[in-house]
């Protein structure tokens, strides 16, 4: 047994190696001159995000007034330069406005949603699509994005788990500090740069039943573990701002809660760049029930810590009035606007507020589309294949399905600045790769949705003459994203109906699934003699599938996510708690006999129709070659409190093909005060081996690193057996075992 005496105090596991920027001491009192000329409303003016698109009176009035301290959505250069010229040249006190806009998976090149982009595992590739989107978006003068959204994501039926870099807290920080890095490089004063904006702080992920916007009730235990691990690791990597959430969490909405955004983000993580709100949530605390009215509302947002009104124009209407009835300090105010301010010096928009005209709008380089495809290529997650994939001696292919040539939909959800016209599609591609005779295109479905089953015979013809069937099936990108929840998972439409008739004609089938979820296509998956799950990839797609398809590359993409045998199972993840009673001795429902006893069934914990588990678990995917995995290796069976050891495993090619793996470092803590999940991600590498290469790959784990909360608000190490696994996903490997000692 465990004790909880000589308990270690520890601090969190740090990611990446972006450095939070320190406060400039020349840089504050510059902000503290400026803060002394400002009159209350030109303060408050600072603290509000208006959207505008076009060059009208009322906002050049509000721009020169000193109303506005933000715009978003604007992205013509023309207009963001004027509207800055009569914010610099023709306002009292020449402030800058910050241009912003959602770029979420890119701007003009789409990058795969961040769920796919999580699917390759590589902090690397995902810091090179945000450093292409800071770089396009940048060029017509935004310079700061919404993005990345770091929510912890459990819930499939949740739209906005598209946006997120899944159910693992570990992966997400490792990822949101990847997107933070490319948007911001290290030196966010470059006009080739955004700032970032860690969103939605916090628990948005948590939304019950997976329904968008709804209620969470998050103790305080997972509230530390699951949820905010991600927002901290990206303050400390420099995370320019903060959104907040529009959901309330034990109660209070995030944009009226002080305990998120001043005692932990502000007091405890010492963060000091910008709070937004989320677009018209401190408006919405008044449905929500928590204020009576708009100026209730910006009383509690401010309060709150919240710097900056998007979109409820609470602040505008009402601070002054607030400051005037004693109700707000305008101290409070002058941390706000201290806090825009900060923002802008350190976007270097006092020195350089214009866009360069003169620099040609950086969009679709070749640069830029090679890094698109290398992302779907590595986030495409290989989920079966009974040796029909890669194609061999195809001559003819069959390619049919919903989404085969549908440059909108494979784009994803987000994509405000999409041009269709540069997407490809897998149609295009197959053609440009194999010749316009080898490609037969029948859709068979219209979209997917589609419940019209009258093109399902042409599709099965095409496929009864070819050699190989591709269906590119999946959903819309608008099936998924914000307000975009669902509580069927499945595939759309007559979509399975058509995979059930491509498969009576025999011929070898693929599938290929677009989304922006993880979806219940078990069934589908296994009618199917290999099956390729992409999510939306963004502007490349189709490149990137026929490259996969054809073996000019090597499917190496894990899922960030479990996909569900049945939607019932949601939220589903891989690191739950055992339970007391463990799933054992499944009786499933068809095997129950009947008037059997209500213990019959062996009282463990499971479903009766979906057994226990995934159908595909976290960090699952296939590739066209075999890794083996040697034995665990431990520099030592124990380690002090803070101590570490190294865990080692050979990782063998045993294929034919070089290809890529992600190699990853599993934990369990067996016994403590607090019960732990069956098994925690602590650590992975992407390794490149060419057919018979080995490669050790080592991990340190540091006893700071096996730290959980209490509910004493204390994150502690306890002495203890722990199990360890390196494997290729979160269902496989055997494990070792070491103690962490007093
Ligand atoms: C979303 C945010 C987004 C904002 C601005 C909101 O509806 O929740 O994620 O950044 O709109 O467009």
């Amino acid at each position: 047994m465990k004790r909880l005496a000589g308990m270690l105090l520890c601090a969190a596991v740090a990611f990446g190696s972006v450095a939070a920027p320190a406060k400039d001491a020349e840089m504050e009192s510059k902000i503290d001159a400026l803060l002394q000329k400002m009159t209350l409303d030109e303060k408050i003016g600072q603290l509000n995000q208006q959207t505008g698109t076009g060059y009208s009176d009322a906002m050049v009035n509000a721009v020169k007034g000193g109303a506005v301290g933000s715009i978003l959505n604007e992205v013509d250069p023309e207009i963001v330069n004027k509207l800055q010229k009569e914010a610099v040249e023709n306002s009292r006190l020449g402030i800058p406005l910050v241009f912003a806009r959602d770029v979420i998976h890119g701007f003009k090149t789409i990058f795969p949603i961040p769920l796919g982009q999580a699917a390759t595992w590589n902090p690397a590739l995902v810091e090179q699509g945000a450093r292409i989107a800071a770089e396009e978006a940048s060029s017509v003068g935004i310079r700061w994005t919404f993005s990345p959204m770091v929510d912890v994501s459990r819930d499939a039926r949740w739209g906005r788990i598209a946006e997120s870099f899944g159910e693992d807290t570990y992966l997400s920080s490792v990822l949101g500090v990847a997107m933070i890095k490319g948007y911001q490089t290290d030196d966010l004063s470059q006009p080739g740069t955004m700032a970032a904006c860690t969103k939605h702080f916090a628990c948005y992920g948590a939304a019950e039943a997976g329904k968008d916007y709804n209620t969470t009730w998050i103790p305080e235990v997972l509230l530390r573990e699951v949820y905010l691990p991600p927002f901290e690791a990206a303050v400390k990597a420099g995370s320019a701002t903060f959104m907040c959430s529009f959901n309330d969490i034990n109660g209070v909405p995030s944009s009226g809660n002080p305990y998120l955004n001043r005692t932990i983000l502000r007091d405890e993580w010492g963060y000091d760049g910008m709070l937004v709100s989320d677009w018209g949530s401190i408006q919405q605390m008044i449905p929500h029930g928590f204020c009576t009215d708009l100026k209730d509302a910006a009383l509690k947002g401010a309060l709150a810590g919240v710097d900056m009104d998007m979109e409820s124009y609470a602040y505008v209407n009402h601070l002054k009035e607030l400051v005037e009835e004693g109700k707000v300090k305008e101290s409070v105010i002058d941390e706000m606007v201290r806090n825009v301010l900060r923002l802008k010096f350190r976007l270097g928009l006092f020195e350089n507020p214009y866009v360069d005209m003169a620099t040609a709008r950086n969009f679709y380089t070749g640069k830029a589309l090679s890094a698109a495809v290398k992302t779907v290529e590595e986030g495409a997650v290989l989920l079966k294949n009974n040796g029909v994939l890669p194609f061999k001696q195809i001559k003819k292919i069959a390619l049919v399905g919903p989404m085969a040539d549908d440059k909108h939909n494979q784009a994803g959800t987000w994509c405000f600045d999409l041009e269709k016209e540069h997407c490809v599609t897998p149609l295009q591609a197959l053609t440009e790769m194999y010749g316009k005779d080898a490609v037969v295109y029948a859709p068979g479905l219209e979209y997917s949705r589609d419940k019209n089953e009258q093109g399902i015979a042409e599709a099965v013809e095409a496929a009864k003459n070819a050699d190989v069937v591709v269906m590119v099936a999946g959903e819309e990108a608008v099936l998924s994203g914000e307000a975009h929840s669902r509580a069927d998972i499945s595939l759309p439409g007559a979509q399975t109906k058509m995979i059930e008739e491509l498969k009576a004609t025999g011929k070898p089938l693929v599938l290929v699934i677009m989304t922006g979820r993880p979806m219940t296509i078990a069934y589908e998956a296994n009618l199917a003699d290999a099956a390729l799950y992409t999510f939306h990839g963004g502007t490349m797609a189709g490149s990137a599938i026929a490259n996969l398809l054809s073996g000019k590359s090597v499917p190496s993409g894990k899922l960030p996510v479990s996909l569900p045998k049945m939607v019932g199972q949601e939220p589903l993840y891989y690191n739950h708690k055992n339970t007391g009673r463990p799933a054992s001795g499944m009786v499933l429902i068809d095997d129950i006999p009947l008037e059997a006893s209500q213990t019959s069934t062996g009282c463990t914990s499971y479903y009766l129709d979906a057994g226990d588990g995934p159908a595909f678990p976290f960090g699952y995917g296939l590739s066209y070659t075999t890794f083996e995995y040697g034995d665990v290796r431990l520099s030592d069976d124990s380690m002090g409190k803070d101590g570490k050891i190294e865990a080692a495993c050979t990782v063998k090619n045993t294929g034919s093909v070089a290809a890529s793996e992600t190699v990853q470092l599993y934990v369990r803590d067996l016994v403590g005060s607090l019960v732990r999940p069956v098994k925690e991600l602590k650590g992975f590498e992407k390794i490149y081996l060419q057919p018979g290469e080995s490669r050790e790959v080592k991990f340190t784990l540091n006893a700071s690193d096996l730290a959980f909360w209490t509910s004493a608000k204390e994150k502690i190490v306890e002495p203890g057996e722990f199990d360890l696994w390196i494997s290729g996903d979160s269902a496989s490997g055997t494990p070792v075992k070491f103690n962490v000692t007093e």
